[in-house]
């Protein structure tokens, strides 16, 4: 069996040596000779090597060796880091072992098998044969290496494992230990909480975070630990493994770690950096804060006389806004203007954006004056401030107020003078009507044998007057109005061109309006004299029948209402019952019995005549009176009115409201006075809506 023995020399050590190298995955051992009895003095080493992520397995198939004192003699030794297995003999006892059924298992992948024999055992044993195969470690089960394990997953593979980190967190380049990416996080909330990752959990290893708070200048942050806090320290060395370190502004608080909370940290600024580092190894629970923050502090704003401020706080701070208010009434004045409501606001620097303004009373002014009217102010003196009332009047006996309402205005905290029902419109005062101030003196004559009359006594009267001598009456209604006959104002009927006189008027330039006059021919004191604006006759006026012989004249402005110059009254539905034989008065500086002009106006009393009477005596005369048309004066003549009467005032006296009305205007009649005669008027009442339409008066 030698020459096996150099067989296995010359394979295993062909220089001698006893070293033999062995790399597969997988092989054999076994004693020289095998199964023939071993050689004596054997030194025999065999170095396995497995790949890396693999250990080792032996496993003896026979193993037969000199049994001796704790192996002294012939021995198998199994090396492999702290492993240290030796075998021999034939079974084991107290001080012998042999492998047996049991297979021998590294930890790493190297293992060296020593056999050794004494010089005195040649071929009485047999020797061993063992097995070895690579096989994979769990590295994720059997956590050889603390420092190697995975911090959040393990995965094993043949050969080898690999990590992995739950979601959010990343694989730091040590492909253990799992970190957070957590550099941006920016805070701009007054207030609120940042803890460390996972909180109260462990927080990752291998991370540097960075929170960052900013806020507007003014503002002062303080943080707030929660009690829970716990960063790996070190007993002698501060915070050499993971630490927390807030820097504000020229300020650095920290580092902080351990676990005894930080507490309160007042920062005294408005951006704050908080910087967390963690290493890469630890497991501790971590930090969390509440951050608040408080605005620079303003001084106390206290409400303006006779105004509010709102919201009323012991104290205002950054960015706190504050309404002031005047108590109703009152006004801001600000730069020369009225201001509702004012708002201030605390500013970064501690002080408020504007000084509070005073409230000054409002002061709704003079009130606009009446047209013939006037004021009554409430309090004795004038004042014209919020609260205080007036009253409008319209000037006594010459006017009346259009409106029966009350007519107090009160200084409204608009500024304006307001009346509850007509607002900030104020009421018109409008003359009084068919009122004469001036009686008439008692007992007749007539026109055509009238009366005079006396200055004042008919003062709505007017005269038409062209080169000083009066040619037409008319009547004032309103302030600015005259009633008037239209075939006054046109040219004479023509045959040839009926158009002419119905639709053409003399110029408003050629002739004079007067009122408040009595002599025929002189000027009067109480005279005024107009040229009239615009005539305009009634549309349906017809210069060959007479036909609504009716005109209107506007002045260009009002009269003034004296006791000479007053309006009549129009025959409106208090008015309107007038009957035959009724007196009506006609007045004016007509002719007398076609003659001579008199001095002075004159009037007559005459009754008003059956209208059917008068159709008849003037159809005998081939005229027509029209229905628009009325007729008055006496079966036996006499009193008439006459050329130069034309379009003046038929008035009535109302009964019941002792006012006289407009009854008609002067038209025309055949003669003057003569008997079985009578004069024709312009029906006022026919004509009474067209009236309204064109001058809008109402009687007052
Ligand atoms: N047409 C006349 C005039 O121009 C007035 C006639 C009145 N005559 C009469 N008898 N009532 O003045």
């Amino acid at each position: 069996m030698g020459c096996f023995w150099l067989f296995v020399l010359c394979l295993f050590s062909p220089a001698g040596a006893n070293f033999t190298e062995l790399t597969g995955m997988f092989g054999q051992i076994q004693s020289p000779n095998y199964p023939e009895g071993y050689p004596s003095d054997l030194d025999l080493t065999w170095n396995i090597t497995v790949p890396t992520g693999f250990r080792i397995k032996l496993y003896f198939m026979h193993f037969d060796l000199e049994p001796s004192y704790l192996c002294e003699y012939d021995y198998v030794k199994v090396v492999s880091d702290d492993l240290l297995e030796t075998f021999c003999g034939r079974e084991s006892t107290d001080t012998e072992r042999i492998p047996g059924q049991e297979f021998v298992l590294t930890k790493s992948n190297t293992m060296t098998v020593t056999f050794k024999t004494d010089f005195s055992n040649e071929e009485r044993f047999t020797g061993f044969e063992a097995h070895y195969s690579a096989i994979d470690i769990d590295e994720c089960v059997e956590k050889l290496d603390e420092a190697l394990v995975c911090d959040h997953f393990c995965h094993n593979f043949i050969g080898g494992f690999y990590c992995s980190c739950r979601f959010s967190y990343i694989l730091h380049s040590d492909n253990r230990t799992c970190k957070v990416e957590c550099r941006d996080n920016v805070f701009t909330e007054k207030s609120g909480t940042i803890s460390s990752p996972d909180y109260p959990n462990s927080y990752p290893k291998s991370s540097d975070c960075l929170y960052r708070i900013e806020l507007e200048e003014g503002f002062t942050i303080s943080l707030e630990f929660a009690d829970i806090f716990d960063l790996e320290d070190h007993p002698d060395v501060p915070c050499p493994y993971d630490y927390l370190k807030i820097k504000a502004g020229i300020n650095e608080f920290g580092p902080y770690c351990g676990d005894k909370s930080p507490g309160k940290v007042n920062t005294n600024s408005s951006s704050i950096h908080i910087t967390f580092h963690s290493d890469d190894s630890g497991d501790n629970q971590g930090w969390k804060l509440t951050f608040t923050s408080v605005g620079n502090p303003c001084p106390v704003v206290h409400p303006p006389a006779n105004g509010t401020i709102e919201p009323v706080q012991e104290q205002y701070s950054f960015k706190d806004q504050v309404q002031i208010r005047c108590n109703t009434g009152f006004k801001f004045v600000k730069g020369g203007d009225e201001v509702e409501a004012y708002q201030i606001e605390c500013q970064k620097s501690g002080t408020w954006s504007s000084s509070i303004p005073t409230c000054k009373v409002i002061d709704c002014g003079t009130p606009r004056p009446l047209e013939d009217g006037f004021i009554t102010f409430h309090s004795t003196d004038n004042r014209t401030l919020f609260g205080s009332h007036i009253e409008y009047s319209c000037h006594a006996i010459y006017y009346r107020m259009e409106t029966e309402l009350n007519t107090t205005y009160t200084c409204m905290e608009n500024g304006f003078w307001v009346n509850d029902e007509l607002g900030t419109d104020l009421p018109t005062c409008q003359p009084v009507c068919g009122k004469p101030r001036i009686k008439p003196s008692s007992i007749q004559p007539k026109i055509a044998q009238g009366r005079a009359v006396s200055k004042g006594a008919l003062p709505w009267i007017t005269m038409l007057s062209k080169n000083g001598i009066p040619f037409c009456g008319g009547s004032l209604i309103g302030q600015k109005w005259i009633i008037t006959a239209a075939h006054c104002l046109h040219p004479p009927y023509d045959p040839d061109n009926p158009n002419l006189s119905n639709f053409q008027h003399i110029n408003v330039t050629s002739f004079k309006v007067i009122l408040g006059r009595q002599k025929t021919l002189r000027k009067e004191e109480t005279e005024q004299v107009f040229r009239a604006k615009r005539i305009i006759s009634h549309p349906c006026y017809n210069g060959s029948t007479f036909e609504f012989d009716i005109a209107l004249l506007e002045l260009p402005h009002k009269v003034t209402i004296t006791d000479y110059v007053m309006p009549i009254c129009l025959p409106e539905n208090s008015f309107s019952t007038l009957r035959t034989d009724d007196m009506v008065i006609v007045s004016g500086w007509g002719k007398q019995f076609l003659h001579s002009i008199p001095e002075t106006l004159m009037e007559i009393e005459i009754p008003i005549v059956d209208h059917d009477k008068c159709k008849n005596v003037y159809s005998q005369l081939g005229r027509q009176v029209t229905d628009d048309m009325i007729c008055a004066g006496l079966k036996q003549g006499g009193s008439d009115a006459c050329q130069g009467d034309s379009g003046g005032p038929m008035v009535a006296l109302d009964n019941e409201t002792n006012r006289w009305f407009l009854v008609g205007t002067v038209s025309w009649g055949d003669g003057c006075g003569e008997d079985n005669r009578y004069g024709v008027y312009s029906d006022v009442r026919k004509s009474l809506e067209w009236i309204h339409n064109v001058t809008k008066v109402k009687n007052f």
